[in-house]
């Protein structure tokens, strides 16, 4: 890779002492901060991966940082009941009023913390198996079980909740309801199922804008959207049949669909050492059924898995880095041959969106940039496996990316500056855990 003269090459020790300084700098005591000022809270997918990066150093405050998260799960004596193992997108552990849309926004206040009211990738049950995993010596093993026997059983919960309010049919596709629950919040797979939603009239204030250029943000129709969804969800009374008869945005995400895939055998290899041998069988049902409904996913012109518009049943045909998760979720096409040519393309690791395709935007939000924890998930898609070079050469290229740059929010594919918030925990979690010693 090539490295201009002005930046600062990091050794790989002195970056990793930066990396747990930024999730020290991070912590509010229990649980950590995407990063300070841009995102106050605790985010749901963010903690899954942060918790790999405190392992790496502090294996007590890894595991703090699920039971914290599951703090904010609801429960049936929660918002009418029928959400019982709903995890937030946010948590708002404390208020804060450098985010909209904060704790005050979402018709949660009768709930202790106060939460979102839509969820996230579910990819926590795999960061518990890498956690135990990467738990070698008799002790740390043993701290692990300890925290799984816990932590187990309310993720099997939150399983149920996706299984049970995002699929009631059992088709094997769950769908989601905003997008804002991808984590891929403003990719151009979601353009066309949100022109379908209103505008919201009511006045709001934005913050991202004030920490970030706007040209790194989405844009305003997008925030009048996504406001109007969020407001949706309140006037529905959160109740998951109404939502998802009416909800104007019903969406198959494929990273969702991946990540949950993924997790789910994963989960159900963790009930196993603990003897649940019923809900094992039960994971292992549900990811046979999302096996053979992925098919319906295919993209015969990108050749890799998309998204689908649950409302008019329409591909939505934008290659996006979700669909490389193919091999991550075992899904029986896996994405091995698009990820090697998508490297060919880039020198800066996996875009989120494909370089020259349709809606491409090297510096906006998801429309181009590379994440590096999405980076960590396809490359542990074909670790170990046919295909353990490519997890090899995605791994070097994100290692020299943050060798040059730092823990940055997102990177420019094309020039690999560092964007968004700087001192980002899930980047720094992701070099400790992943590239700095493996
Ligand atoms: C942005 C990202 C989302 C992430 C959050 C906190 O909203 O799109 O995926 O969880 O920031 O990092």
């Amino acid at each position: 890779m090539f490295i201009p003269k002005e930046f600062t090459v990091y050794a790989s020790e002195e970056l990793a002492e930066k990396a747990r300084q930024t999730l020290k700098d991070n912590d509010r005591g229990g649980y950590t901060l995407p990063t300070d000022g841009l995102y106050p809270f605790q985010w749901n997918w963010d903690a899954g991966i942060s918790a790999l990066g405190w392992l790496t150093f502090d294996p007590p405050r890894a595991w703090q940082e699920f039971h914290t998260l599951f703090k904010g799960m609801w429960g049936t004596a929660d918002a009418g009941g029928a959400n019982d193992g709903f995890l937030a997108h946010i948590i708002f552990h404390k208020d804060s009023d450098s985010y909209f849309p904060g704790p005050d926004q979402w018709g949660t206040e009768a709930l202790s913390p106060r939460t979102s009211s839509i969820s996230q990738p579910p990819l926590h049950a795999t960061m518990l198996r890498w956690m135990l995993e990467a738990s070698r010596s008799p002790e740390a093993r043993q701290l692990a079980m300890e925290h799984l026997r816990v932590l187990v059983p309310q993720l099997l919960r939150h399983h149920a909740w996706w299984y049970r309010c995002r699929d009631p049919q059992g088709s094997g596709l769950v769908v989601n309801i905003h997008p804002w629950e991808t984590g891929m919040d403003n990719s151009p797979a979601w353009d066309v199922p949100l022109r379908k939603v209103p505008e919201t009239t009511r006045p709001y204030v934005r913050q991202d804008t004030r920490h970030v250029d706007a040209s790194m943000r989405p844009p305003k129709a997008f925030y009048d959207r996504v406001v109007y969804l969020m407001d949706f969800n309140q006037q529905a009374g959160f109740d998951p049949d109404r939502i998802l008869r009416d909800c104007p945005y019903r969406v198959h995400d494929i990273g969702i669909i991946s990540i949950l895939q993924r997790a789910s055998q994963d989960l159900a290899a963790l009930c196993d050492l603990l003897d649940l041998s019923d809900p094992a069988q039960q994971l292992r049902r549900q990811v046979a059924r999302t096996q053979a409904a992925v098919e319906g996913l295919w993209s015969q012109r990108w050749q890799q898995y998309v998204s689908r518009d649950a409302i008019t049943g329409e591909l939505l045909d934008h290659p996006t880095s979700a669909g490389l998760l193919a091999s991550y979720a075992g899904f029986s096409r896996g994405s091995a041959d698009t990820t090697r040519q998508w490297l060919t393309e880039t020198a800066y690791g996996l875009p989120s969106t494909r370089v020259n395709s349709p809606g491409f935007e090297a510096r906006r939000y998801w429309r181009g940039p590379v994440w590096q924890h999405i980076n960590m998930l396809i490359a542990k898609g074909f670790e170990g496996g046919p295909d353990d070079a490519l997890a090899g050469q995605i791994q070097q290229s994100s290692r020299e990316l943050l060798q040059r740059q730092g823990f940055h929010e997102y990177f420019d594919p094309l020039t690999g500056d560092g964007l968004g918030g700087a001192h980002f925990s899930w980047t720094a979690a992701t070099y400790l855990f992943w590239l700095h010693g493996g």
